[in-house]
């Protein structure tokens, strides 16, 4: 077996929106074993411009390759679409992104696509382009929602708030009658019980999270990167606090995990985190 079958996949996200596709892996790919990085000092990543989010993914990336991994999943949309070309050719392994497998997953239940996602999302049109390169009939609609991930962070989820925002970014949507809503954002996954409030159940809901696993398992098979034996525990790390993460993940992973802070060369401190989080 060579050395390379027993490595981790790399996953990051800005926080515990990664966590919607760990969770993933742990279903579909149970015998991998998992470096999961949430960049927390510096969440959230949506209001970044793309020479930031670039620049971070590089650090991430340049991090996960000295600790051997065998393939990095972005499991965050922003930098899926804003950073996934430029470095994907640096790094020796795959690097997998959201966006096409949840692109693809969209057209194989609708035609009328809503996507909610970060305004850096949004604004990259990268589901529009992903959607109509593969169905050119097909009509989107992409919403910029600011507001959920720092409530998500804050642990808001059920705070009546949170569901009149909710309301305020899906009613352009639902005036334009869509048949499908992708979450373009891994952390929306978090809300799934607030959107069921709100949204007529004729709404299938897509979650990338779902299908870029499948896209991982696939891509371990054709290079022959699958593992078979011993699963390491899940290593997490942030560069913010990570007592904080701890328990706030705890919800979505159903136990508490161990969590170490990792510094990168560039985050010179978790002040911004903790102030989204006060
Ligand atoms: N969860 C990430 C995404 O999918 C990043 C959200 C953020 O930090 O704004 O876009």
């Amino acid at each position: 077996m060579r050395e390379s079958q027993h490595s981790r996949i790399g996953v990051f996200d800005s926080g515990v929106g990664g966590l919607t596709v760990l969770r993933e892996l742990y279903r579909q790919l149970p015998k991998e074993s998992i470096l999961y990085f949430g960049d927390t000092a510096r969440l959230p990543y949506g209001d970044r411009s793309p020479s930031e989010i670039i620049q971070f993914v590089r650090e991430i990336l340049t991090w996960m390759a000295q600790e051997n991994v065998k393939m990095v999943i972005m499991a965050c949309n922003t930098s899926s679409a804003l950073a996934l070309e430029a470095i994907r050719d640096e790094f020796n392994f795959p690097v997998l992104g959201v966006i096409l497998p949840g692109a693809r997953a969209a057209v194989r239940h609708g035609k009328r696509i809503g996507v909610i996602s970060t305004p850096a999302t949004a604004a990259s049109n990268a589901y529009r382009n992903a959607i109509q390169e593969i169905s050119p009939n097909a009509e989107v609609w992409q919403v910029g929602c600011p507001k959920f991930v720092p409530l998500i962070e804050q642990n808001r989820i059920y705070d009546p708030h949170t569901k009149e925002v909710a309301r305020q970014y899906l009613n352009p949507l639902l005036e334009k009658n869509i048949d499908t809503l992708v979450y373009g954002c891994t952390h929306y996954r978090h809300l799934k019980p607030v959107f069921q409030e709100i949204l007529p159940a004729t709404v299938q809901l897509i979650d990338p999270a779902s299908y870029v696993v499948k896209a991982a398992q696939k891509e371990l098979e054709i290079l022959g990167l699958t593992n078979s034996t011993l699963t390491l525990p899940t290593r997490f790390g942030v560069s913010g606090c990570p007592e904080i993460f701890t328990q706030l993940s705890q919800q979505w992973l159903g136990f508490l995990p161990n969590v170490e802070k990792i510094y990168l060369p560039s985050v010179v401190s978790s002040s911004f985190s903790m102030e989204i989080l006060d």
